[in-house]
Order: structure tokens, then C-alpha cells, then sequence
């Protein structure tokens, strides 16, 4: 990855949703430090993120996190060659304290500045602790709370995005079904956990996959039927949740969770076809998925291609992935201004 003799330290920094997190990451990539401050509790009880407290809770917690960071890896200021951020996508007053805090020290301390976009740092999470080569040409999915895109993984810097979410994303399926069936916050871990005791092959719920060629995802129909599934249809009904047993609700999980999972392999399938893929590459929390996991090793086995799939703790935002992808830039001397703003969008 490094062309320059010399070992380069980036700080990278995390803030656009629910994660406070800095990471120091060296030339290899090697992981110097990686210190992340989730905002699960805060935001559990209204069953999703309050940006408003996502915001304030980054204020508090972006000094303590990156002072951690820097400590941990045992670097001074000095030792710092660059400071990343992701500024894009995400939730714009969540993006802004981690870009202000990322500005101010790229300042203070007379060191360029990388900014970072968080779905492409994501496809870096997939490629620390690789246990198998990346080979090209490679297909990669990125399944998190707000996003579900495929990309052909041309170059780190500029993936080609093939196909991305027409309505909710996979992760934001995951967590409004738990909603549904009072399962808690956040949706993923606690559909997986309860689809543990269930039968995936118990509710036949629609697997939505548009036209014939299309790599673009749809997930509010399958969240619509489950809904319709626990309240009767056209929401006529009372919601029966209260009144099921635990094994109805762990089929219901187990048959949600089979829908999404055939969908998202189906799509790679064909992404995989589209481009002649040799690898594919997997990130996004919904990566931490066990059945997913095991659904996409199949399919890469079937295919005789390579799986490159994110480490359960890289899965989730942290900023070792941000910190990894900003060396390219860094090697590249692809730095940003101070004037670099925060945006909502960004695929
Ligand atoms: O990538 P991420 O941390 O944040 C965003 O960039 O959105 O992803 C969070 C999403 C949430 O929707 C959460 O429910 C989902 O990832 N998630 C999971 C699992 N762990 C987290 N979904 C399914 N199974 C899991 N084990
Ligand atoms: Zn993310």
C-alpha cells in the first residue's frame, strides 16, 4: 500500500452515527489503536438514533476517545503524520463534531487533513486481518443501518457503485422488525438471537428482487408483511406480539431474517456474474450477521471465488477502517482543506 520508505501514522476519527470513535493506524495496514464509544444505551429506549443526542454525546465524548486513541497506540501529536474523518454519509449533526475536532487538530498540529467517505471505509474493514487475497476484478456489499449497496471494488478510492437501497436499508429492516416484535434496540443482535430458536422455513415471506438484472434492493415490502403477519392484514387486527409465544416470535425472527439473508445473497450472486468477480468483500453491521456469514461463505464456495468478510468487531463504525482507507489518500496526497464541510449523501 505504501510507496514512501516511511512508517505514516494516521489518526482517523468516527462520528457519523451512533459511534464515537479515533483509531491510530500505521503503514501496513497495522492497528495502533482503536477506541469506540457506542451510544446504544442512550438512544435504546426510544428504539432508535435521536440525532439531537447522538450529536451531544459525540461533543462529550470526542476529546476522552481521541485522547485514548492517541495514548493506546503510544504516539504523541508529533508522531501523527495526517488526521481523517469521515465526513459523508451520514447524520449531518453526528458528521459535524467528528469533522470540527478532525479541522481543529489538522490545524493545530500542521498536519494534512483526509477526509473519508464512511461506506467506502467500511469495504476497508473487510480487508484488516485478511485471511485470503483480494484478487480483481471484486465485487462488494455494504450492509449497514442506513446503506445496502453493492460496488464494483475497481479502486479503493473510487469503488463503482452497481446498486443500492430504493427504500429502507437491510440493517434499518432488521431494527424495525425487532420494533415490531418487541424484541429491543438495536434490531440486529436481538432478531439474530431470537431466530436462534426458530424455523427460518416457518412464515413464507416475500423476497423482493425487483427486475431480472437489478442490483438495487428493496426491504419495506418484507418489513410491511411481517408487520401484517402481527396485526392481520391491512393492520385491521391488534398487534398478537404481546399474545405470542416465544417460539412463534423466534419463527417469525428465523423467517424475516431467511428472507433478508436469500436477498442479499441473490444480489451478490448476480453482482458477482455482472462483473467476473474473483473476491467478494463484505462490511456494514449487518456483516456480523452469523447467518449471513454462513449464507455468503456458501455461495463464494459454490462460486470458487474468495470471501473477504469484515471481522465481527471491524462490522460495526469504528476508525481503524476510516484511518486504513485514508493511506490511500495519503499516499495519493489526496488531502482536504479546512473548509471541508459534513453532508448527508454520499454513496
Ligand atoms: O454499520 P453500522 O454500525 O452503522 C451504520 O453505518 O448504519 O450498522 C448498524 C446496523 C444496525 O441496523 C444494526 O441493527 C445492524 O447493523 N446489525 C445487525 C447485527 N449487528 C448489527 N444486523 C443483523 N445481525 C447482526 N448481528
Ligand atoms: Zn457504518
Amino acid at each position: 500500500m505504501n510507496h514512501d520508505t516511511k512508517d505514516v501514522k494516521i489518526l482517523g476519527i468516527e462520528t457519523s452515527c451512533d459511534e464515537t470513535a479515533a483509531a491510530v493506524v500505521a503503514t501496513g495496514p497495522r492497528v495502533l489503536s482503536s477506541v469506540v464509544a457506542s451510544q446504544i444505551a442512550l438512544h435504546k429506549k426510544y428504539g432508535g438514533v435521536v440525532p439531537e443526542i447522538a450529536s451531544r454525546a459525540h461533543l462529550e465524548k470526542i476529546y476522552p476517545v481521541i485522547t485514548q486513541a492517541l495514548a493506546d497506540a503510544k504516539v504523541t501529536p508529533h508522531q501523527i503524520d495526517a488526521v481523517a474523518v469521515a465526513n459523508r454519509p451520514g447524520l449531518t449533526i453526528a458528521l459535524i463534531v467528528g469533522v470540527t475536532a478532525a479541522k481543529t487538530l489538522a490545524w493545530a498540529w500542521s498536519k494534512p487533513l483526509i477526509a473519508i467517505n464512511h461506506l467506502h471505509a467500511h469495504m476497508q474493514s473487510a480487508l484488516l486481518d485478511a485471511q485470503t487475497e483480494c484478487r480483481s476484478p471484486a465485487a462488494a456489499l455494504i450492509v449497514s443501518g442506513g446503506h445496502t449497496s453493492l460496488y464494483d471494488y475497481e479502486s479503493p478510492l473510487e469503488p463503482k457503485l452497481l446498486g443500492f437501497t430504493i427504500d429502507d436499508a437491510a440493517g434499518e429492516a432488521f431494527d424495525k422488525v425487532a420494533t415490531i416484535l418487541n424484541l429491543g434496540y438495536p434490531g440486529g443482535p436481538a432478531i439474530e438471537q431470537a431466530a436462534k430458536n426458530g424455523n427460518p422455513r416457518a412464515v413464507d415471506f416475500p423476497r423482493s428482487l425487483l427486475d431480472k438484472h437489478s442490483l438495487d434492493f428493496s426491504f419495506s415490502g418484507l418489513k410491511t408483511a411481517v408487520l401484517y403477519h402481527c396485526r392481520g392484514q391491512n393492520m385491521k387486527g391488534e398487534n398478537r406480539v404481546a399474545q405470542m409465544t416465544p417460539s412463534e416470535i423466534a419463527d417469525i425472527a428465523a423467517s424475516f431474517q431467511a428472507a433478508v439473508v436469500d436477498v442479499l445473497v441473490k444480489k451478490v450472486r448476480r453482482a458477482v456474474l455482472k462483473i467476473g468477480a474473483k473476491t467478494v468483500l463484505v462490511g456494514g453491521g449487518v456483516a456480523a450477521n452469523t447467518a449471513l456469514r454462513q449464507a455468503l461463505t456458501e455461495l463464494c464456495d459454490k462460486l470458487n471465488i474468495n470471501l473477504l468478510i469484515a471481522a465481527k468487531r471491524y462490522c460495526t463504525d469504528n476508525a481503524v477502517m476510516v484511518a486504513s482507507l485514508a493511506h490511500y489518500k495519503y499516499q495519493a496526497r489526496a488531502f482536504a482543506q479546512l473548509d471541508l464541510e459534513p453532508a448527508s449523501s454520499g454513496e
